[in-house]
């Protein structure tokens, strides 16, 4: 077991990190005082895999677990299921000293903390997320939201968690496809972030691929360490939480423009990450070979990089889209592994060329 903490002044927490740790949640949480029930709002679909453990630590540490069940996945970030949730807690007349747990992957992360931050202007969340995504990235830095019809997490806030505790084994029953998506961001922390975590991947994937607890126990670990220094820099997301980002402005277009039904999160990013890579190196930002290397990495962990694209003035128009983005058109790119940049303004031509160069037609 690792315990990693993000130290935000006043509000910090701990991640812990582990094989089997969801059996103890409960002995490892933070005093809550007056806290009397757990509203645990879970994906439907992991219900199986490991409420019971869940509640049943929860129990011995005096919370009266209650089972909030939401639809799998992104379906459940919307007000709808939000507007049920609240109802919910106010039927059961949840107080504000009860505490809001999270099971699932990131969006049920999401959902269950927007919820934890507006009922009552606010109960203890803690967050027990269930998918590579959600352990890496998503469960840590207190990013909440829902989707709305017109866009993806236009309603939110920043709310922190009073812990995450993220058990490696969950990870056991994941779809192949989530399972590799959250490989891509893995993959983003070991290219903009980690030289050394990054040299573990090249050296031997198969031991991750294969998920085995020993190995991921220390690499989600690894993760969270990195997000947890970026988020503990930048909590609102305005400076160092942007390397974060590396690989997403792309990734975030390509979502967008095949309407969230083509690629997965990490498959775009997977491909934003080969982009950018072969961008800085045609800006000179970076020397020749950093592209290869990406690709070379991405392919051995199973993610495509080199898929159809939407034509170039699609990507160009929805790159100033970004709403981390406004301006011009702004990149994270490497200068070598575990170097990134910001770079401001980067030419549309330049960005054209690599596009039709990675088979965009023009
Ligand atoms: N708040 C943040 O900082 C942040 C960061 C990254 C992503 N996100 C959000 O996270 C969401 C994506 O998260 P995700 O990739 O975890 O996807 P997800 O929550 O949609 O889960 C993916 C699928 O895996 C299933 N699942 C989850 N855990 C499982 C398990 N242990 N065994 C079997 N099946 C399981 C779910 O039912 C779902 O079908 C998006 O909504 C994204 O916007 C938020
Ligand atoms: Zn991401």
């Amino acid at each position: 077991m690792v315990r990693v903490t993000v130290p935000i002044p006043g509000r910090s927490y701990d991640v812990v990190v582990g094989a089997g740790v969801l059996a103890r949640t409960g002995a490892l949480l933070p005093e809550l005082p007056k806290a009397a029930r757990a509203f645990v709002v879970a994906d439907r679909a992991v219900v199986d895999h490991g409420f019971g453990a869940l509640a049943g630590s929860l129990k011995e540490a005096g919370l009266d677990p209650v089972l909030l069940s939401v639809p799998s996945g992104e379906e459940a970030k919307s007000l709808q299921v939000y507007g049920t949730l609240v109802h919910q807690l106010a039927t059961q007349e949840a107080h504000r000293d009860d505490v809001v747990v999270a099971f699932g992957g990131g969006a049920t992360g999401d959902l269950a903390g927007f919820v934890a931050s507006t009922y009552m202007r606010g109960l203890p969340l803690v967050q027990v997320p269930t998918t590579l995504t959600g352990q890496v990235d998503s469960a840590i830095g207190g990013k909440t939201a829902v989707n709305l019809p017109e866009g993806k997490n236009l309603v939110g806030t920043y709310f922190q968690p009073r812990a995450v505790i993220a058990d490696v084994e969950l990870l056991a029953t994941l779809p192949e496809r989530d399972y590799r998506s959250g490989l891509a961001e893995v993959a983003k922390y070991g290219l903009a972030l980690d030289p050394e975590l990054l040299g573990q991947l090249e050296t031997d994937p198969a031991p991750v691929l294969r998920r085995e607890p020993a190995v991921l126990e220390p690499l989600v670990a690894r993760c969270v360490g990195l997000k947890a220094a970026a988020v503990a820099e930048d909590e609102r997301d305005t400076g160092a939480r942007l390397v974060l980002n590396y690989g997403h402005t792309l990734g975030h277009a390509l979502e967008r423009l095949e309407a969230f039904e083509g690629r997965s999160h990490g498959e775009a990013i997977a491909v934003g990450m080969v982009f950018a890579a072969r961008l800085a190196e045609s800006l000179g930002v970076a020397g020749p070979g950093i592209a290869t290397r990406t690709t070379r990495l991405l392919a051995s962990l199973g993610l495509e990089t080199d898929g159809a694209l939407p034509p170039v003035p699609d990507v160009l128009a929805a790159f100033r889209l970004d709403k981390k983005f406004h301006g011009g058109v702004r990149f994270v790119l490497l200068e070598d592994v575990g170097r990134p940049l910001i770079v401001d303004d980067v030419p549309a031509d330049r960005l054209a060329q690599i596009l039709g160069e990675m088979g965009a037609t023009r």
